[in-house]
């Protein structure tokens, strides 16, 4: 199996496709879901709410999109949210300056590096354009915000990087009408943008994405008081540093000094079990712990959790101690007071947070529940049944002998309980095949049988063994099976 087969999938069974295919103009790293990557989504969400934000009684937002200038002149975006690029002399083509040397030439460098560092690369291995074989201009830096005009007067601000600068600016507000007290954790989920140099693999490099964001504020003072960490204390975390992996629990990672902090730890545990949840195989998983160069400027200890696919390890999840680098920056160029009480004491946040990557987790999540099952001459998506676009497929054997009015009769009651597909058309074999290939954990079959004694078939996805039950008990065979973790 491999990204191609994936891919091939995703278009077939409407999971996801570009956006604006019919148009010649249409730009690349922009991708649309369709019903079953919708539902896939939607779902993932749900968990998503169920094992963090509901877990910990944690508030969710829903921020604009388009912020303000001045937001991100304080967030440091307009000075720091940077790639190093270089052009081409003679075609103007512009390559992302890291990526390229990387590729032609194994230096590796990190984005983060001192403009000339990349200069010098480019002398001393004589990189060329790989287009037209030109020389390179000296390596500068591009903004990745997408700039929108305001009204009339075009007046600047951007579609937000990410999803969490609202969270920040809101973080006051919050605070008091929602009665706060540390540790407090901020949720949001939606739509970021960045203008990415060279997007790629559908959803893997999107200039416009899904965002999954936690943003926890805690006492700096008391980041080892916390309560329920005995529930993933033994919950075992991949965690890399220098080069290896190496297994340990929540506590070992704490009690090494591995992790900074018991708060760290705890969320860590959190989303690794959120994950194994997911179906993601999380033996092929880990906690990468990014180098001073390598992390993200507002960060000052940061994780990558990456999954091993057939692409690569990727990057889902940005775990980042941001420190008070938001609050404080916020609180400057706003004036606004950021400071809480926490046991009566004067205290100003730190954020810790989980920055999560929906897109990439769906495509990791298919690829990890992608089989071949070349015995049965059939691809099944073997996902988590509460993760199932289609819980069940409800099928009519033949149309004819009232067996089609029948087979509605049962999608109706089950339609607005579950995700159900009808389907009365084609052999059945092919209709079970289609069923398996975006992943419904369960298909209803309707025959004779069901007219004389009132049962039906019900064909599970993964074994393709089949068992008789009851009509009247299908809601709540179907509840229980399809139940949340
Ligand atoms: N909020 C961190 C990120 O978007 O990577």
């Amino acid at each position: 199996m491999d990204y191609e087969q994936i891919m091939q999938l995703a278009l077939e069974r409407g999971f996801y496709f570009p956006s604006c295919e019919i148009y010649s103009d249409a730009h690349a790293g922009f991708w649309e879901y369709g019903p079953s990557g919708t539902s896939l989504k939607n779902k993932f969400i749900e968990l998503w709410r169920r094992e963090l934000v509901r877990r910990d009684r944690m508030w969710e937002i829903d921020g604009s999109q388009i912020m303000s200038g001045s937001v991100f002149a304080a967030s440091g975006h307009l000075a720091s949210f940077a790639d190093p690029v270089i052009k081409c002399k003679k075609c103007h083509l512009i390559f992302r300056a890291d990526k390229l040397i990387a590729e032609v030439s194994s230096i590796v460098i990190p984005e983060s590096a001192d403009l000339d560092q990349f200069d010098k690369a480019v002398a001393e291995k004589n990189i060329k354009c790989p287009k037209c074989k030109g020389d390179f201009d000296s390596a500068r830096k591009f903004n990745m915000m997408f700039r929108v005009g305001i009204g009339p007067q075009d007046e600047a601000a951007y579609l937000r990087p990410e999803t969490c600068q609202s969270i920040f600016v809101d973080f006051p507000r919050l605070y008091k009408t929602m009665r706060g007290r540390l540790p407090i954790g901020v949720a949001q989920i939606g739509k970021s943008f960045r203008n990415e140099i060279s997007p790629r693999q559908s959803l893997l490099r999107l200039r416009e994405f899904y965002q999954a964001e936690i943003e926890v504020f805690c006492n700096p003072g008391r980041l080892d008081e916390i309560a329920g960490f005995s529930e993933v204390e033994n919950t075992v975390l991949n965690i890399m540093t220098d080069d290896v992996i190496r297994p340990m629990t929540c506590r070992e990672a704490y009690e090494s000094k591995t992790v900074p902090n018991k708060l760290v730890a705890y969320y860590l545990g959190l989303l690794a079990e959120f994950y194994r949840k997911t179906g993601i195989d999380t033996g092929r998983s880990r906690f990468r712990k990014l180098g001073e160069k390598e992390k993200a400027f507002y960060a000052s200890v940061a994780f990558d959790f990456e999954v091993e696919t057939t692409t690569g390890w990727l990057e889902l999840v940005a775990c980042n101690y941001r420190s008070d680098y938001d609050l404080t920056s916020h609180a400057n160029a706003s004036k606004e007071k950021f400071e809480v009480l926490d046991d009566n004491v004067k205290v100003l946040p730190h954020v810790f947070e989980l920055s999560m990557g929906i897109d990439r987790s769906l495509y990791t999540i298919l690829e990890h529940s992608f089989r071949e099952d070349k015995e049965n001459e059939r691809v099944v998506l073997s996902l988590r049944p509460y993760l199932a676009p289609v819980h069940v497929g409800v099928l009519s054997l033949v149309k004819k002998d009232g067996l089609a009015e029948k087979t509605d009769e049962i999608f109706s009651r089950l339609k607005t309980r579950y995700d159900a597909f009808l389907d009365h058309s084609g052999a059945i074999g092919r209709r079970y095949r289609r069923l398996d290939e975006v992943g419904a954990p369960f298909a209803v079959t309707v025959d004779h049988q069901t007219l004389e004694d009132g049962t039906v078939t019900v064909r599970q996805r993964d074994s393709m063994s089949q068992e008789r039950i009851k009509e009247a008990d299908l809601g709540s065979y179907l509840s229980a099976s399809l139940a949340f973790p």
